[in-house]
C-alpha cells in the first residue's frame, strides 16, 4: 500500500485529484469507480477546476458508482445520482450515457443488483476505484460482518451509518434504511484503489482498518490484501497510525 500524507483536507483533495487525473491522462477511456459522501467532494471540485482550465478531458471516461439508496428517486437531492450530477457530471464533458449507478428505484433488489453486476462486467471492470471510509470501517455500503465474496447486493444500513448520514436529511426517519452497493469482491477486482480519508474522527478506524487484522467485522481491512492501494489521508486521520507514515 502506498500512503500519501496530506496536510489537511484541501491538500488531500488535491493529491487525490492528481491521481485520478493521471489515470484519465494515461488512459482516456478508463473506467473510474466513484464514491459519494463528504470526503471526495474536494477532489471532484479540483477535477472540475482542471477541466475548466482545459487540462482534463472526460469525453471517453466511463464511471460506475459504488452505491445508491434504495427507494430514493433520482431527483431527490440526497440521491447519489443527484450528488454525482451536482459535484461532477454536470460540470465536465462526460458522456452521461457512460455514467452508471445502481437503480435505486428498482424495487426488486435481485433485478437491481443483477443489472448492475452486468453493467460492471460489460464495461470490463474498474481501472481506478475511489473509496471513502466509514467510521465503522464500511466501504461502499458494505457494513461490518459482510462476506468478502459478494458482488452488488442490497444492504440494510447499520444504526451508526444511519446516524452518520442523518446530517444530510431532515431527520433520522428520512434516512433510507437500505441501499444497493457494489460488493467487496467487485471493489477488490479494481486494478487500482484510491482511498481518501480526512479528519481526526477517522483516525481510529484508519488504524483498525490498515493496521489491524483482516476481518469482515472491518470491511475496509480487506484492502490490505489488494496489491495496488493508495491511501491519501490527512495528518488528523493518520494521527493514530504513526507506523503508516
Ligand atoms: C459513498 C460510500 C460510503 C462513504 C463513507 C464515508 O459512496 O460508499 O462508503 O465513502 O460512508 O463517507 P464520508 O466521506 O461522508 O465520511
Amino acid at each position: 500500500m502506498k500512503i500519501y500524507k496530506a496536510k489537511d483536507y484541501n491538500d488531500m483533495s488535491r493529491k487525490a485529484a492528481n491521481i485520478i487525473s493521471a489515470q484519465i491522462i494515461m488512459k482516456p477511456d478508463c473506467v473510474l469507480g466513484l464514491a459519494t459522501g463528504s470526503t471526495p467532494i474536494g477532489a471532484y471540485r479540483q477535477l472540475v477546476e482542471w477541466y475548466n482550465k482545459g487540462d482534463l478531458d472526460f469525453s471517453e471516461v466511463t464511471t460506475v458508482n459504488l452505491d445508491e439508496y434504495r427507494g430514493l428517486p433520482r431527483e431527490n437531492d440526497q440521491s447519489y445520482y443527484y450528488f454525482m450530477n451536482e459535484n461532477l457530471f454536470e460540470k465536465v464533458n462526460i458522456d452521461k450515457n457512460k455514467t452508471f449507478l445502481p437503480d435505486g428505484m428498482e424495487e426488486d433488489s435481485e433485478t437491481a443488483c443483477q443489472k448492475y453486476n452486468e453493467i460492471i462486467h460489460s464495461i470490463g471492470g474498474v481501472d481506478l476505484q475511489l473509496l471513502g471510509l466509514g467510521h465503522n470501517g464500511h466501504i461502499g455500503f458494505n457494513e461490518p460482518g459482510i462476506a468478502f465474496e459478494t458482488e452488488t447486493h442490497c444492504v440494510t444500513l447499520s444504526e451508526r451509518t444511519i446516524k452518520a448520514n442523518m446530517r444530510f436529511f431532515l431527520s433520522e426517519e428520512h434516512v433510507p434504511r437500505q441501499a444497493y452497493t457494489m460488493g467487496i469482491k467487485t471493489i477488490m477486482s479494481a486494478h487500482k484503489i484510491l482511498v481518501v480519508v480526512s479528519g481526526e474522527d477517522k483516525a481510529d478506524i484508519v488504524r483498525t482498518a490498515f493496521l489491524g487484522p483482516v476481518t469482515p467485522q472491518v470491511p475496509a481491512s480487506i484492502l490490505q490484501l489488494h496489491n495496488d492501494v493508495i491511501l491519501v489521508a490527512d495528518e488528523a486521520a493518520l494521527s493514530q497510525s504513526p507506523e503508516l507514515c
